[in-house]
């Protein structure tokens, strides 16, 4: 395994971080996944944007120019064996994973403590999820963790900081849920810990907005574009949790997972019960993962 770090390309055992980096010692730096479909990459111009954008949020200057991002990000695909020529017609997906921390300083939280930034971009084989997931929809657990307040530390920054999505996936998996959805401090929905949430209610797409204080997913941008576009009513919204016992359908979205349907919340079913007594994928939902696979080349650079 190659990885870019700091300029150069340099095997996984070299690829080290000083002790005193200050992701490591403050967990000050944003990120981005990404994902590569045989070697092509899901919104690429998005994510550097959201990287963009996050960095801008903390005062970060990202050290390698906007231009530059693409080619080194495809030069890591390549150095692995994952770019475009070299994946065999399609089979070898990546994960791509784009990390900027504040760099190496002395011990302080001041980012005029560390002159230059950490630059990290590694690329393996995208692992998938097992199919059983995405036909049959997992379960979620609606958390008391709440969702880091808008005006303390922003949800849109993709931040290297995940201790409260760590929170809430702790609290998701001793409640054995497969994740865990978060409420803002007013009650009002938000996202699970790495990713966006969607409900069905009678026969229209919502999402919990902007406002509520969510990281903006790219694939909820995805999802939300394809919707309109098959003529699926959407709406963004303040949404109470109960809005959620009622739905007919819902799922969650991110880049590594697509569109995963859920069946159970807590113990609610969601949808029409199967013999299992567990609910499953409805039929919004299912259109959309179909949509979202036939258009999929539209979304790739
Ligand atoms: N997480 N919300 C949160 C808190 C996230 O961390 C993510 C992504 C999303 C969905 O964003 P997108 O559709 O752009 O992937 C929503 C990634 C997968 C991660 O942390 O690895």
């Amino acid at each position: 395994m190659w990885i870019f770090l700091n300029g150069r390309f340099v095997p996984r055992e070299e690829a080290t971080v000083s002790v005193f980096d200050h992701g490591f010692l403050y967990g000050d730096g944003v990120y981005e996944t990404l994902r590569a479909y045989a070697g092509r990459i899901f919104m690429l111009s998005r994510h550097l944007e959201r990287l963009r954008h996050s960095a801008h949020l903390i005062g970060l200057e990202l050290p390698v120019p906007d231009k530059d991002w693409p080619s080194l990000i495809r030069e890591t695909l390549e150095r692995n064996g994952l770019g475009p020529q070299q994946t065999g017609g399609g089979s070898r997906d990546a994960y791509l994973r784009v990390s900027v921390s504040r760099g190496e300083g002395e011990i302080g939280l001041d980012p005029g403590l560390c002159s230059q930034p950490t630059v990290v971009i590694l690329a393996k084989p995208f692992t998938p999820y097992p199919t059983h997931l995405h036909e049959n929809g997992v379960q979620l657990a609606l958390v008391t963790v709440r969702r880091n307040l808008d005006r303390a530390l922003p949800p849109q920054i993709k931040s290297l900081n995940v201790l409260n999505n760590i929170l809430a996936k702790q609290e998701a998996t001793r409640a054995g849920a497969f994740d865990g959805i978060m409420l803002n401090v007013q009650g009002h929905l938000t996202e699970c810990s790495t990713s966006n949430v969607f409900f069905v209610s009678r026969g229209r797409l919502c999402t919990p907005a902007g406002a509520c204080g969510i990281l903006e997913g790219i694939t909820r941008e995805v999802v939300l574009l394809l919707a309109k576009e098959e003529g699926i009513p959407t709406e963004e919204g303040p949404y109470e949790a109960e809005v959620l016992w009622g739905a007919e359908e819902c799922f969650v979205t991110n880049t590594t997972l697509e569109i995963l349907p859920v069946r159970q919340i807590d113990h609610h079913t969601i949808g029409e019960a199967g013999p299992d007594g567990k609910g499953g994928p409805g039929p919004l939902t299912t259109k959309l993962q179909k949509q979202f696979r036939t258009n999929l080349s539209r979304f790739l650079e």
